[in-house]
């Protein structure tokens, strides 16, 4: 039994092999040196491992550009969001197309590998979020990192020599090419994938449930990357994954992995994103429910639902399911959504993200309706941690 086929066609490796680490580990010594942060860090991860696919490093100028205005690689593959590499106007003047440049940590000054160079160029910041985020207020959490950077790109394939260690649960990190083969191993034809940088309430479970029952498994796979400092930290969030897993899901058609990626907040178009690297991790399924990858009120609720209509199903090749809003209604008994609820709103038990972390603060559990009290008093116990007393 085959899996779905990568974006692209085939699954991007850019990983050195074993064999080969010593000597380009030597060469690099000699190449002028690009610093990076976690967060390119973690893009260079994920194109090695092939989550990126058909990337093989960062994007070059023409990709870039084509990407932006048209939301697709200069070869007319569908591509929503621009991976680049920035660097300052210094390094960028000590490289040269065709050349070989070193990227090292800037935190811990190791290299993590190689970019052959092929395209050097300054980016329009403000064009750029207008684009991709709909907005320049530099309120935008995506936004902001965005203005934050240079604005020199450097474009071209990378070679990875080692990966991010994860601190913890290290055991949910998958190479797409592993979930791949798991996902064979198992049997699943059809699998569903679940983003999310939250921890999975009611409504989250309502709407990964209805897709459940038309498919084989679900992957769940929570974004684990940089997110904006007042979301739910990842390690707590993990463990209440595991928790409402343990809980109340089968065991034998539930998969949770990791997305080691940082979090855009670009609605829409991250959700065309997030599908795509899904088809990756081998995923036939993906789930896109109220303002997916939103945040504020720069998206409207549908919006990145309605983006999908903008390409063909067969370019994506991964099919989107889509979920109205959804809650606990007291009239009804259940969980349903405005599709199939039609009582008044009065009787829909919805809380604010804010009035959530709200109560957890204040070690107050939200309604069993609207979080499971598994998950609920894992995050009450997470939030009192001293780390994270901010979120
Ligand atoms: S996201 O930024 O990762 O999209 P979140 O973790 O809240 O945020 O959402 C994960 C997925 O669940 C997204 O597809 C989102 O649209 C969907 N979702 C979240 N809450 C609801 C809800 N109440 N009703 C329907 N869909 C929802």
């Amino acid at each position: 039994m085959s899996t779905i086929l990568p974006h692209g066609g085939h699954l991007i490796s850019r990983l050195v092999p074993e064999a080969e680490a010593g000597r380009i580990e030597q060469e690099a010594a000699g190449l002028p040196a690009i610093r990076i942060n976690r967060r390119t860090l973690s893009d260079a991860d994920l194109i090695a491992i092939g989550a990126f696919s058909p990337l093989q490093g960062f994007m070059n100028e023409e990709d870039y550009r084509h990407v932006v205005e048209r939301m697709r690689l200069a070869n007319g593959t569908v591509w929503s969001l621009p991976i680049t590499l920035p660097v300052d106007a210094e390094t960028a003047s000590g490289l040269r197309n065709g050349e070989e440049a070193a990227l090292i940590g800037e935190e811990d000054g190791v290299l993590y590998g190689t970019i052959e160079v092929q395209s050097i160029f300054e980016i329009d910041p403000y064009h750029e979020a207008e684009q991709v985020f709909r907005t320049t207020d530099a309120a935008h959490p995506g936004v902001q990192k965005l203005l934050e950077r240079p604005t020199f790109c450097v474009g071209g394939s990378i070679r990875l020599l080692r990966r991010l260690k994860p601190e913890r649960f290290g055991e949910y990190y998958f190479d797409p090419a592993e979930t791949r083969q798991i996902f064979r191993e198992r049997g699943w034809r059809t699998v569903v994938g679940f983003q999310t940088r939250n921890p999975v309430h009611r409504a989250h479970e309502y709407i990964q449930k209805s897709a459940m029952e038309i498919v084989d498994a679900l992957f769940l796979n929570p974004l684990v990357g940089e997110t904006k400092s007042d979301d739910v930290p990842a390690d707590v969030r993990m463990r209440s994954y595991v928790s409402l897993l343990e809980h109340y899901y089968p065991r034998d058609r539930v998969f949770l992995g990791v997305f080691p990626a940082a979090m855009r907040y670009a609605g829409p178009r991250e959700a065309i994103f997030h599908a795509i690297v899904r088809k990756n991790y081998g995923c036939t399924h993906f789930i896109v429910g109220r303002d997916h990858a939103g945040v504020g009120d720069y998206y409207g609720t549908y919006y990145a639902q309605h983006i999908f209509r903008e390409f063909d199903p067969e370019e994506l090749g991964i099919m989107p399911l889509f979920f109205e809003h959804s809650f606990y209604c007291t009239a009804c008994g259940n969980m349903a959504s405005s599709k199939t609820c039609p009582h008044p709103k009065e009787r829909h038990v919805a809380l604010s993200g804010t009035k959530v972390r709200e109560m957890l603060r204040n070690g107050i559990c939200p309604p069993p309706e609207f979080s499971r009290p598994e998950v609920a008093r894992i995050l009450i116990e997470g939030m009192s941690e001293p780390a994270n007393q901010k979120a």
